[in-house]
């Protein structure tokens, strides 16, 4: 403790920096650095061992990159004492021992792994999100890591897109709330509190939707629909004090997002009002040249530079070229300060210059008590019950279980796509979680996920002879889920169909658990199966939080945030989709010229905001309290719920808006509004829903964000095809 006091003051007083205003302190430290120490803080480096001389590109190693002041942050660190050793060595040694912002992507979990994001999305509970963020935040600031890549907030409906995995689903309003609770989680009241880190809004902007669902790809978007779709949830980041932001591989009205002056300050800056530093992804500078757009390194780092780029991931591009673009007039050292600002800024907001080694050194604040259980009651919650045809869930005590399946008894499995500082070896499997609440569990693997193994689908077949019901796991692997993980198909692989056919056929009943980072298409294994739980890739206590729910301990509450589709044809499918001029009148029509497939539905097998519970839940009496909706009024909405089974159960209420006629062509609705309420069986309770009026606006035909006069219709009910409706009207603004 004392050596830390004596190190920090030496900081201040290295720095000569007493003052308490932070603007005051960060700009008394730029006027005491030289052109080189300010590009330094520009650049992010990445170590990846234990040896902190390793190479540089160039001669240079990070040792004498940190000595030489020649690096503001450093990401992929994956030992805490390591951590520890850079930092004294840059309080230490550099000239004006600027502490180093530790970065690294804590996405869904730092120890503690909680569920891949898109399940975390699917439990609707901002509160459930908070805590994750919450533990993710407190484990990755006692591992020394200031600063998460997190949260990503690119609204996808595409499931070919292996990064889905990572963010909140299809809808823009679930993923704005999403985006929001999380940032408040890692960040908490006091940035400066050791247990509180700084968030990072990424990919900016409209990452995904690449083309055809392939990573990195280009993206071409009208501005209305970037503007209504994909802008608000960045903007809920930045809105809720997100402190950077991380720009997109992805170019964007065909030029490169790292060098996209229009987003990352017409938009960033000018619209949304950001203050924070920017970001670019990982060696996205020099990628400039790949994409076409600079000719060499020098161009790009020009491009990016002028573009608004604060922070040069990796590339290097900025410590080798800003200083010569100084000496040639390209860009002034006025410039460069105002680049370099911010970046201090969050240092000094994260309280660094007081205490460099505050983050880090606790390693008995990892797997808390209470961490694990929000683990569990978010792996539980993120779970989504598609189907269960007779009811078979839960199980009973004395049920004689197979558990079968290439995901049932995987630790490794049960981490997901980020799982930098995972230790599997900490995950409960399936196996391990059912054990413990149910006597009679035998295991068989059955296959691998995407090959067949010796004798096991007969060992398998034998094993559900043997036993009263089936859980059978299927899904994908975690290297199929996350970045550079696009998929042409979205079916179980073959040789899991395979397993689940002669499963099938022995006649006992199936449930499939499903282990995936994205929608799948589930048409066969839906036929095949009498229920069908998604798991998705659960965190440190899938066991537990799987038997949670098998046991009827807790009734599965999960909604999902991603349409299901019928097959891989159908996407990128939305529940909100625009409406058109040739609507397709029913889902049985055969008449020819309106807009439907000719070889499927249109509908998605499994809709957006759907998800069974172990009781059904009926809606009445939709009253709208306001009718006639004024300027910046708020419309309030009642409707009674009522538990109609027989066990206690949580519903998500949920509220879609149709704007009737509008300056532009609208969705056909669009979530606008959800609660989570908790019912007895039998319960009957009155549930008040706020649609905010600012949450009717969209970008108008007059190239505004507005709220257009005119009637809406309003639909509350269990998921995204809610019937029960009303209507308001929102009166002219002079009225
Ligand atoms: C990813 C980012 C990530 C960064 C640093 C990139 O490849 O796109 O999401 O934060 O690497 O690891």
């Amino acid at each position: 403790m004392r050596k830390t006091i004596i190190i920090a003051s030496a900081v201040v007083l290295a720095l000569g920096c007493t003052e308490n205003r932070p603007d005051a302190f960060v700009d008394s430290l730029i006027g005491k650095m030289t052109l080189e120490e300010k590009i330094g803080q520009l650049n992010q480096i990445v170590t990846t061992s234990g040896d902190i001389t390793g190479p540089l590109e160039g001669s240079l190693s990070t040792y004498e990159a940190i000595k030489k002041g020649w690096c503001g942050s450093i990401l992929g660190v994956r030992n805490p004492d390591e951590i520890q050793r850079l930092q004294h060595l840059a309080v230490d040694s550099s000239r004006l021992g600027i502490p180093i912002l530790f970065g690294h992507d804590i996405i869904h979990g730092c120890r503690t792994i909680f569920p891949e994001n898109i399940g975390i999305s699917c439990t609707w509970d901002m509160e459930a999100v908070k805590k994750f963020a919450r533990v993710s935040a407190t484990e990755a600031a006692a591992f020394g890591v200031a600063w998460t890549f997190s949260p990503m907030c690119d609204v996808c409906a595409d499931a070919r897109w292996g990064r889905v995995s990572e963010g909140s689903g299809e809808d823009t309003y679930l993923s704005a709330r999403v985006a929001e609770a999380m940032v408040r989680g890692y960040q908490g009241e006091d940035l400066r509190a050791d247990s509180t880190i700084l968030a990072c809004v990424k990919h900016f902007a409209a990452y995904g939707a690449p083309e055809a669902g392939r990573d990195y790809n280009t993206v071409d978007m009208s501005w209305p629909m970037f503007r209504d779709k994909y802008l608000p949830v960045y903007k809920a980041a930045i809105d809720a004090g997100a402190g950077s932001v991380m720009s997109s591989f992805n170019d964007f009205e065909g030029i490169p997002v790292t060098a996209n002056r229009k987003l990352l300050h017409d938009v960033l800056r000018d619209s949304l009002a950001f203050g924070g530093f920017v970001v670019s992804d990982w060696n996205a500078v020099k990628e400039l040249i790949r994409h076409g757009v600079a000719a060499d390194e020098k161009e790009a780092a020009l491009l990016a530079f002028k573009a608004g780029l604060n922070m040069d991931m990796v590339a290097g591009a900025y410590l080798r070229n800003l200083g010569a673009f100084v000496s040639e007039g390209l860009i002034s050292e006025k410039d460069i300060d105002a680049a370099v600002r911010p970046v201090l800024q969050a240092k000094y907001d994260l309280g660094l210059f007081d205490d460099p080694f505050r983050y880090g050194g606790k390693a008995d604040r990892m797997y808390r008590q209470g961490s694990l259980e929000s683990a569990r009651e978010v792996a539980r919650k993120s779970m989504v019950l598609l189907t269960d045809k007779a009811g078979i869930l839960p199980l009973k005590e004395s049920s004689r279980i197979a558990l079968i399946g290439p995901f049932a008894d995987d630790k490794k499995e049960m981490v997901g796509a980020w799982g930098a500082m995972a230790e599997p070896e900490r995950c409960v499997t399936f196996l391990e979680g059912l054990k413990e609440e149910f006597p009679h569990v035998s295991y068989s693997e059955g296959c691998a996920p995407r090959k067949e193994i010796p004798g096991g689908i007969a060992d398998a077949v034998s094993l559900a002879r043997r036993s009263d019901v089936v859980l059978l796991t299927l899904g994908l692997p975690s290297s199929e889920s996350g970045e550079a993980a696009s998929l042409t198909s979205i079916s179980i692989p073959d040789c899991q169909k395979k397993l689940l056919r002669a499963v099938s056929a022995t006649g006992k009943p199936v449930v499939i658990l499903l282990v995936t980072g994205r929608p799948m298409d589930l048409s066969e294994e839906k036929e095949l199966s009498d229920a069908i739980l998604v798991t998705w890739h659960p965190g440190t206590m899938a066991g537990p939080a799987l038997a949670d729910l098998i046991s009827g301990e807790f009734s599965p509450s999960g909604r999902l945030s991603m349409s299901f589709p019928e097959n891989v044809g159908q996407l990128p499918i939305r529940y909100n989709q625009k409406r058109t001029g040739r609507p397709k009148p029913s889902e049985s029509t055969t008449s020819k010229y309106c807009s439907r497939y000719v070889d499927a539905p249109n509908k998605p097998l499994f809709v957006f905001g759907s998800g069974l519970s172990y009781t059904d839940f009926s809606y009445s009496n939709l009253r709208i309290e306001n009718p006639a909706v004024k300027a910046g009024e708020d419309v309030v909405v009642k409707i009674d719920v009522t538990n109609t089974g027989s066990v206690v159960a949580e519903e998500t209420v949920q509220l879609y808006v149709k704007d009737d006629v509008a300056s532009r062509t609208r969705p056909e609705r669009e979530l606008k509004a959800f609660e989570k309420v908790l019912l007895n069986a039998g319960e009957t309770s009155t549930v008040e829903l706020r649609v905010k009026y600012q949450d009717l606006a969209f970008f108008t035909a007059r190239g505004k964000w507005e709220v257009e006069s005119g009637d809406f219709t309003v639909f509350v009910g269990h998921d995204s095809d809610a019937s029960l409706s009303g209507a308001f009207s929102v009166l002219p603004e002079n009225r």
